[in-house]
């Protein structure tokens, strides 16, 4: 592992670090609206670009999963918007953004997309979309892989 690694590793597991004490479990059961404002009030000092616009798709997943569960809606154009801009955000550390990331980040484009177009199988297509998270944070960024485990739709 070399030291730049290490960095993008140290930073996300302090991000991580952060985020994961900012909503408690308990917490997470309660009203989505109630997790944003715990999150946003106690951001970690250094935010790049890319862990703030990161921290957003995190709510906005959330809030998708919610309008799933419900019945009430889907994955907006404007969620895939935001997840098209994950490709130009600076990271905190500028060695992330490889072809392997781009490659990644366009799979969750992708399953956003699947997500729109495949309104029978609402909550299958968007527990494949937490993968797809978790299969760039797997490569990229360990830290927060917990938490958005608990994005998924569990029955
Ligand atoms: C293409 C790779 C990639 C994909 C896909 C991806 N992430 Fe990330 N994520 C990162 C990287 C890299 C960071 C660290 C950002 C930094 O430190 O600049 C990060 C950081 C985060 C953080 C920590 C932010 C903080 O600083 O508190 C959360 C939470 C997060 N991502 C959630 C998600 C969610 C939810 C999804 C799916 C909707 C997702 N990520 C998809 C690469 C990715």
């Amino acid at each position: 592992m070399n030291i730049k690694m290490n960095k993008i590793i140290l930073g996300c597991f302090l991000a991580s670090l952060f985020f994961a004490c900012n909503s408690e479990p308990e917490r997470e059961v309660k009203k989505v609206v109630k997790t944003v404002k715990v999150v946003s009030d106690n951001a970690p000092n250094k935010d790049s670009e890319l862990s703030l616009l990161m921290r957003q798709l995190y709510l906005d997943a959330d809030s998708i999963k919610q309008l799933i569960l419900t019945k009430k809606g889907t994955v907006s154009d404007a969620f895939i918007t935001e997840l098209e801009t994950v490709h130009t955000a600076k990271p905190t550390d500028p060695a992330v953004k490889t072809a392997e990331f781009n490659a990644f980040n366009k799979l969750l484009v992708n399953q956003a997309k699947a997500i729109q177009q495949n309104s029978e199988n609402q909550t299958e297509e968007f527990n494949r979309l937490v993968n797809r998270c978790m299969d760039c944070h797997q490569s990229f960024c360990p830290g927060p892989i917990k938490r958005i485990k608990k994005l998924r739709i569990t029955p």
